[in-house]
Order: structure tokens, then sequence, then C-alpha cells
């Protein structure tokens, strides 16, 4: 069944009264402090947070009341979250502008399970993907892959680029303590030849295998460098035999695999029902299965389940999805925040961050609504963050003092997987110490009480009021970061759903690449004279060309 889409609504979403009930709400709540909100409500720590799918959330430190709560609520029905939601699991086509199914919840289905889309079930196709992955994976992790010339291959280069790096190269970090540690994993992105050079830096040829990463198989930055790998490969192998034993690709177009010299059954398939940003978990998580192995995988996708189930059928108010969202969009649309900082304070998930970065942006921003009118309010935050305690040296002093208010989300795990000393007490003591810091913080009458001079008073205080959330899970495992991952996933989504667009396609990438091309063409005629850009365009294309031409 295929969800009405453009239906016109009778209201925009900014004349619903829902909205407007929070515009004024927001003007009430700016008068309080949560230092108040705290000293009013004994029991608010407790009270407001939500648990699920081994993730504790605890969203205490927002700048909320349970009317904001009650208000977030009465838009997402207005909007019919609940409804896009199902259509979302039920395999309609919500991706309206490219007239798609939105599945990577079918990526973690239980074989039993029946999801359609135009009449056929696609779970069965999953699973067999899954099956196929897990054998080569295992075949690999044994040394029973051989290279051309008869070695076991022992190091794993992916090329791929956003959705098809991003995912892979973070979920690798991420589960670095569970990969099997004889074998090596590099990741290549850039068009820039450093990067090709610097991953392959050290690496025997008959011994490394490429992953070919490529949803479309078309993307220029990852066909470029696959060339670049195959060459690599040929000049110290010397035969073409070899591609097949050194080259396997995911992807769903077959044709240009095999183009490319890969078979068919070196080649793991995806749909179209799954976008990039929504992909570690289906075939492009190949080096994510190949480092942590099957089983650890299959429990990582269990992880990405329990929070698929808890999103579909749990009420809105202990939903930990919908209540991220939500509070994204009060941060943003009604207290006017444009950025939201990411810190995990777990090294493991340093690229955590840039992974967000795609999965948020890509996915919600957007200027026109789902039936393409203009929106007229903001859309889509900045999302941007580093590992703590490295931040607190770095950027956190405008967290704390600076003139924009920048919501946080820190993340933290229990249990450390390397305990040192005390050294993870530590760290969680710094987790909390600033979170605590952003909502209290320092007034400056609490300054002078501790000896500062008054001269420096105003320096030393910390206005406070500052949001965060906190979201806390034991140990950061395969099944853990499967949540995580599915809870930033799902809220994306809802944040999408509030504001009536397409978080699902990515049409602004688009002019980007093709003047690229057009631009490439151009410098390779090496004729700066003929103009076909601005005037800023032209005089940088004229500069690099003349200072090439003028190098030794
Ligand atoms: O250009 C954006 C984009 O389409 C992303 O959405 C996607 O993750 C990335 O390019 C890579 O695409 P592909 O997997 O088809 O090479």
């Amino acid at each position: 069944m295929t969800r009405p889409v453009a239906a016109p609504a009778a209201l925009t979403l900014t004349q619903r009264p829902q909205w407007q009930a929070l515009q004024k709400h927001a003007g009430q709540i700016s008068s309080h402090h949560l230092r108040e909100l705290f000293a009013a409500d004994a029991d608010r720590g407790e009270r407001l947070h939500a648990e699920a799918a081994g993730l504790y959330l605890d969203y205490s430190k927002q700048r909320i009341t349970d009317e904001t709560l009650s208000l977030l609520l009465a838009l997402a029905q207005a909007c019919d979250l609940d409804g896009w939601i199902q259509a979302m699991f039920r395999g309609d086509r919500i991706n309206t502008t490219e007239q798609r199914a939105v599945l990577h919840t079918a990526l973690r289905a239980p074989r039993n399970e029946q999801i359609l889309v135009d009449g056929l079930n696609v779970v069965p196709d999953v699973h067999a993907v899954l099956d196929r992955m897990a054998v080569f994976c295992d075949c690999v992790r044994r040394g029973a892959w051989l290279g051309h010339s008869g070695r076991p291959i022992r190091n794993i280069i992916n090329i791929g680029i956003g959705g098809s790096n991003l995912g892979p190269v973070m979920a690798f970090e991420a589960l670095r303590h569970f990969s099997q540690r004889d074998l090596t994993f590099r990741f290549i992105a850039n068009i820039d030849g450093t990067d090709f050079t610097e991953a392959v830096q050290g690496l025997v040829p008959a011994e490394t295998l490429f992953i070919i990463c490529s949803k479309t198989f078309t993307t220029e930055e990852t066909l470029t460098n696959a060339h670049a790998a195959r060459a690599w490969c040929l000049q110290a192998l010397g035969d073409e035999q070899a591609i097949s034993r050194h080259f396997v690709a995911a992807s769903s177009n077959a044709e240009e695999v095999i183009k490319f010299g890969i078979r068919t059954d070196n080649m793991f398939s995806l749909w179209d029902w799954d976008g990039g940003r929504y992909s570690m978990d289906s075939a492009i998580g190949l080096s994510t299965m190949l480092a942590i192995g099957p089983d650890n995988f299959r429990d990582m996708l269990a992880g990405f389940r329990a929070m698929d189930m808890h999103f579909r059928d749990t009420t809105a108010n202990s939903n930990l999805p919908v209540l991220l969202g939500l509070l994204a969009i009060w941060n943003s649309n009604f207290l006017g925040a444009q950025t939201v900082a990411i810190l995990p304070y777990e090294q493991y998930l340093k690229r955590f961050p840039a992974y967000l970065q795609q999965l948020a942006m890509e996915s919600n921003g957007k200027h026109v609504t789902r039936d393409g009118t203009r929106v007229d309010y903001p859309t889509g935050q900045i999302y941007w963050g580093e590992p703590g305690t490295n931040g607190q040296h770095s950027f956190y002093q405008l967290l704390h003092q600076g003139t924009q208010r920048v919501p946080c989300d820190f993340i933290g795990f229990c249990r450390s997987l390397n305990p040192l000393g005390d050294q993870h007490h530590q760290l969680m003591a710094n987790l909390f110490a600033q979170s605590h810091a952003l909502a209290f913080g320092k007034t400056g009458q609490e300054a002078r009480a501790s000896g500062t001079p008054d001269a420096l008073v105003s320096h030393c205080s910390f206005d406070g009021n500052r949001p965060s959330n906190t979201i806390l899970a034991e140990q950061l495992t395969p099944h853990a970061l499967g949540s995580l991952v599915a809870l930033y996933e799902h809220s994306v989504f809802v944040q999408g759903v509030i504001w009536d667009i397409d978080s699902f396609d990515q049409w602004g990438v688009e002019l980007g690449k093709i003047l690229a091309e057009s631009t490439a063409t151009e410098m390779a005629k090496l004729n700066p004279s003929i103009p076909c850009h601005d005037s800023s365009t032209e005089a940088l294309i004229r500069h690099y060309q003349q200072r090439r031409e003028a190098a030794p």
C-alpha cells in the first residue's frame, strides 16, 4: 500500500495551533533557568529519562517542563508521526521525490518476517546476502581466501565515499576491540590521490583485497580509486585473472560491476529501498563483518532491531527516538539552536560525529516540504563533535561561555572495554561534570565565594542553562552500537516528519557533482582564455593553471 502523498495539508506547519502553542510556550520557558526547574522538582533527574534496547536516555537537562513535552507530543500527533512510522516499516514509498520505499529496518528483520515491496517479500533476499557475506567473511578470516599468487589475504581496503565510507569506517573504529587483529583494514574515500597512496603504503598487493563499495557504482571518486587499485594490483600481479581474487563489490548495479571486471559471485547486493547513509548494516558493512566476524555482526543487527521494535511499538512519551527527535525540534525551532554537538566519552566512537553528520545533514538539510513548497522555518541542524575529553581542551570554552547555545548529546558507557587503573571513572566523571556545568553554571556570587578576585568575577562565572542529553549504555558492544545508530536514524526521521520534508533523498549534492564534471573538462582543455565561469572561478582556474605550468 502506498501512502497518499503530497495531499495538501489544510495548515502549514507554522500555522498549526500546536506549533503556535509551542512558540508561545518558548517565550515563557526562557524566563526559567534549569537551576530552578531542578530545585522545584526533586525527582526531575529520575523522572525525565527513558530506557530501551540497552540505552538509557536522560533528558532532564533539557530546557523543558512537563507542559513542553505534552505540547511537543501534541505537535507530533498533529503531524501524524505514528502514521509515518508505520508507513516506513510497512514499506510504503515514503521517499516521495524518488518514489522509493525506505526500508533500512528490513536489513535487520528476522528471517520469518514478511515485508512486501511491490508484492515481493524482501526479507529472504536480505538474509540470502547476509548468509553469502558470512560464508565469504569466514573464508577470508580463516585465511582460506587466497590471492592470485596463492597467498592468503591479510589486508582489506574499503573503497567508497559518503555512506559507503562513513558507516564502514565508523563501525570498524567503534568495534575495533572485537576485530580480528591479524587483518589490516584501511579505508579510501577521497579523490585526492593522497588518500589512495597512503592507504596502500606498505601493503603487499598479493595479500590485499579491495571492497568496492558503491550502491550506484557510478560515483566518480569511488570509480577513480577503484581503477587506481586495479592498476596497483595488476602492476604487481601482472594478470587480469587476479581481479577475481582481489576485488569484491557491494553494489546494486550488477551491470557496472561486471563492466569493471568483478564477477557477480563476488558481488553482494543492495536494494533501491536502502539509502547510502542508512546502509552500514547491509552489504556496505562487508568490511565490518570481515573485521568482527558474522556472529558479532548479527549481534549488531540485533541491537538495531531492538531499537526498531521499540520505535515502532512504544508510545511516544517513552519512545527514545521520538523524544530525541522532538527535543531537537524544540531546541532548534523554538529555542534557536543551530547546531548539535555529539560528544562521545568513548575513544572507539571517534568517527561517530562524522557519521552522524551525513546521517542528519544529508537527510534533513532541505529547503522545501514534500510538495515542493519553500519552508518558513529552520530545518536540519549542523551536527559536529569530537570524543571527550579531547574536546574539553578545545571547543568546550564556547559551549560554556560562548554567545551561542549548543545543545549537546553526551554518550558514555558504564564499563570500559579497556580498563586501565581508574581512568574510566575519570572519563565518566568528566562527562557528568560537563553536563552539570552546562546546566547549572556558576553564578557571580559562587565565583566570589570560591575566591575569584572581583576583576575576574564576570570572566569566571557561567550562565548555565545550556541543554544536553546524556545517553548511557553498559558497554560498547556490537549490540550497543546497533541500538545507538538506530536511535539516531529514527530520531532524524522524526524530525523530518515534523518538518514535512523528505529525509531520504539528497538532491542537494547534485549541482556540485555536475559542475565538477564540466569544470574538469574545461580545465583539461588547458585554454583558460575561453570564459566559461564567473570571474572569480575563472581567475582561480587561471592562477592554478599558470602555477602548475610554471612549476619545475
Ligand atoms: O553524493 C551523495 C551520495 O549519493 C550519498 O548519499 C552516498 O552515500 C554517496 O554519495 C555514495 O554513493 P554510492 O554508494 O552510490 O557510491
